[in-house]
């Protein structure tokens, strides 16, 4: 017996041999949180098509979406452990690495997902990919998802009907101070919990996307949606600085360019993904979408802004300025 595995280690020995001569494809794991239905979904789907299609046998790229391989913190750890090479978190869950990207937490900054991609696009924007480098990640690009929405059991039409009331968060601190600044109670929760929250009542409501509540059917779990547009929810697609340095520059340069278009498709998707699946979620019937006058928004506007004043020294006034500017289209 002893025998016989001495010889089975010297045949997987040299077979391990064979196969470094004959070049294993290279595979490339993409974890994400959300449904293969969402722009992040379709985005990674459409990399991993480009990719197998310009590197057949040389490159292999294995979507795993809903959580199903890592959830939120623990896909962050696999990428610096290598047990996935792509990650696309959203902006929210940065803030371990880098208090920059903080700036994409602060509530009614954006105006709309069109000034959000000038900004990324601008110097500063395309500056913070490679902001955590020393940490071990390399920003690829950005990708959409939308404007968020607020949701819970009761109507909530001006900042003191949140009162009191218990909403899941992103794991950041910029959002725990926005729901503190409406005296709410803020819980960090990660994406895959979310629902059985909800439908538990462990927390009364949330912020989303309309592609991630549909998706994530919370809307069957909440009676209403205020159409607060008050924060963005965008992604940053990562992958492990030294995997990537470590990759044959041909390959690389196929990676980048695959990832450029997946950007554009994705990005280019994610309004109308985002609009239809609010469409479906009236729809639907299974809850009320509250939507605000230009008093009762100004109203929120107001409540939610002490945020910046603490924030401002962690984030740089200069990147908030930035990041105001980008409103204007040039
Ligand atoms: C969330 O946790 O609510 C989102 O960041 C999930 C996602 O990836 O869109």
């Amino acid at each position: 017996m002893r025998n016989l595995l001495t010889g089975m280690t010297v045949l997987a020995a040299v077979f391990g041999l064979a196969g470094t001569a004959t070049a294993e494809p290279i595979k490339i794991k993409f974890s994400h949180v959300v449904a293969d239905a969402t722009p992040k979904g379709k985005g990674a789907l459409e990399f991993k098509r480009l990719v197998e299609e310009r590197l057949p046998g040389k490159v292999v790229v294995e979507v795993y979406p809903n959580s199903q391989l890592f959830g939120d913190a623990k896909e962050m750890e696999a990428l610096l452990l290598g047990d996935v090479q792509f990650i696309a978190p959203s902006l929210s869950k940065f803030a371990k690495f880098t208090k920059k990207l903080q700036v994409f937490d602060l509530p009614f900054l954006f105006d709309d997902i069109h000034a959000i991609d000038r900004f990324q696009k601008g110097k500063i924007g395309q500056g913070l990919l490679t902001s955590m480098e020393s940490k071990g990640y390399t920003g690829l690009g950005y990708w959409h998802n939308g404007m968020k929405q607020l949701s819970a059991n009761k109507a909530m039409r001006v900042p003191e009907d949140a009162k009191g009331l218990k909403f899941r968060i992103q794991p950041s601190d910029v959002l725990e101070a926005q729901f503190k600044a409406l005296s709410a109670n803020p819980q960090k929760m990660a994406f895959a919990e979310v629902y059985q929250a909800l439908q538990t009542g462990t927390v009364d409501g949330q912020e989303n996307t309309w592609s991630n509540i549909y998706s994530q059917k919370f809307h069957e779990a909440q009676k209403y949606i205020t159409e607060t547009n008050h924060g963005v929810i965008d992604y940053m697609v990562v992958t492990n600085t030294k995997f990537w340095k470590g990759l044959p520059a041909d390959i690389r340069s196929v990676l980048e360019k695959s990832m450029a278009e997946a950007t554009a498709f994705s990005n280019k998707l994610a309004l109308d993904i985002n609009e239809a699946d609010k469409k479906k979620i009236m729809d639907s019937g299974k809850t009320q979408i509250i939507t605000l006058t230009k008093d009762q928004q100004a109203q929120w506007r107001k409540a939610m802004a002490p945020v910046y004043k603490q924030f401002a020294p962690d984030v740089g006034q200069d990147l908030i300025d930035a990041a105001l500017a980008s409103n204007k289209a040039s």
